[in-house]
């Protein structure tokens, strides 16, 4: 059994026991065992290994989890982007434009694409991603879709709710029956979750409750596209079916917040729904950025992800999410770090990833920079300078 000394560490996020919400020590050491952290502490006292990577005195954090990604498409949306930037409003009306470019392209340029975002994202830190499907919606589509995405990731999602295709436009009933029959038992063997783009123009709430309770009578879990756009009862769906996320949450009232911090946890450790913020998906629709402040003074646990796909937000960068955050969301560097790494596992209900403590998996980057606060102070500069992911530097 070969061991992997992670050393010279001037600054170690740790998401557990440490400094501060983030668990910060100074001048430390990682020791890596068949792909698991075995033993965090100091330099100093560290054990002897195999092999020894030196960090150089730069800092160290779990990999970036995304929770949110939607990379199984073909073709690209940059007329509509500059549409919108000329003006126009963003309505998710574009998603069918995505769904005609699928299904006309093959298994392998569908599994390219999602090759090249998915190694695009881990140069970028990120070392779990999950990926749905949603630009399908045949039977067969999203299952293809769905035996691709898990050719890359264990937490995929079944979208088939993304929007109603155009030959069912006039018959949403039926596309509902499809989505939780036959569709879903052809994606059930390849997901592990449940997705529904809750929103008017999309699948109202009846639906969406029809599809993620089929999901979850599957063995899915469930997440949901909730108050993008505008208010809406997707964010209360999501609590009362136990959600693992919901995800958006631009428009929220009241009634949303007290229901998200109505699931926390007895032990303080945050909620049981977690909030996934995408300010991706502000950013490349001009839209006004959810209130990431509100949340978490209101004890809700959020998690950033980059919800990267074609239309709304067609960034891997969960960095340049961190930095949006902070910048317009009143996020401190600190509590976006912990939403983009802890967030998203908690958003997954993983405790193995986003944290480096014994036992966990070692999932890690070293910054070219000595502090996590680098990742927000510096926008748009390449800070990855190595990435591990399951003890391995790909
Ligand atoms: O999360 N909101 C729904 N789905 C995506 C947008 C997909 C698209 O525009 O293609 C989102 O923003
Ligand atoms: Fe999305």
């Amino acid at each position: 059994m070969s061991s992997l000394l992670v050393d010279n560490i001037g600054e170690l996020v740790t998401n557990g026991t440490g400094e501060g919400p983030l668990g910060i020590r100074r001048d430390a050491a990682v020791l890596v065992e068949e792909g698991r952290v075995v033993w965090v502490g100091p330099s100093a006292y560290a054990p002897a290994a195999d092999r020894r990577l030196d960090a150089g005195g730069a800092a160290v954090l779990p990999g970036f989890v995304d929770s949110h990604a939607h990379l199984v498409f073909a073709g690209d949306r940059a007329a509509e982007f500059a549409a919108r930037m000329a003006g126009e409003p963003y309505t998710g009306g574009g998603i069918r434009t995505t769904v005609g470019a699928t299904r006309a392209a093959t298994d392998d340029e569908l599994r390219a694409t999602v090759r090249r975002l998915r190694g695009e994202a881990l140069r970028q830190g990120t070392t779990t991603m999950e990926i749905k499907s949603g630009y399908g919606l045949t039977v067969a589509d999203e299952a293809r879709s769905l035996r691709i995405a898990a050719e890359s990731s264990t937490e995929t999602t079944f979208l088939g709710a993304h929007v109603v295709p155009a030959e069912y436009a006039d018959r949403p009933d039926d596309y509902v029956e499809l989505v939780c029959g036959p569709m879903l038992a052809a994606a059930a063997p390849y997901a592990k979750w449940v997705d529904v783009f809750c929103e008017q123009g999309a699948f109202d709430v009846d639906h969406a409750r029809a599809i993620l309770a089929a999901g979850q009578a599957a063995g899915l879990g469930v997440r949901i596209h909730a108050n993008q756009l505008g208010p809406g009862p997707g964010v209360q769906l999501g609590v009362e079916l136990d959600a693992a996320s919901v995800d958006h949450c631009t428009h929220l009232s009241d009634a949303d917040v007290d229901a998200l911090a109505g699931t926390a946890h007895s032990d303080g450790s945050g909620t049981r729904t977690v909030a996934t913020l995408l300010p991706g998906a502000e950013f490349s629709t001009r839209s006004p950025y959810p209130d990431a402040r509100r949340l978490l003074d209101a004890g809700v646990t959020v998690a950033l992800a980059t919800d990267c796909n074609p239309g709304s937000s067609y960034t891997s960068s969960m960095a340049f999410c961190m930095a949006l955050a902070v910048r317009e969301m009143r996020m401190t560097p600190a509590e976006a770090v912990w939403a983009a790494t802890a967030g998203g596992a908690r958003a997954l209900r993983r405790d193995d990833i986003g944290v480096l403590a014994p036992g966990a998996r070692a999932d890690l980057v070293v910054l070219d920079a000595p502090s996590y606060l680098h990742l927000a102070y510096r926008p748009g500069v390449p800070l990855i300078h190595q990435v591990m992911r399951n003890g391995v530097t790909p």
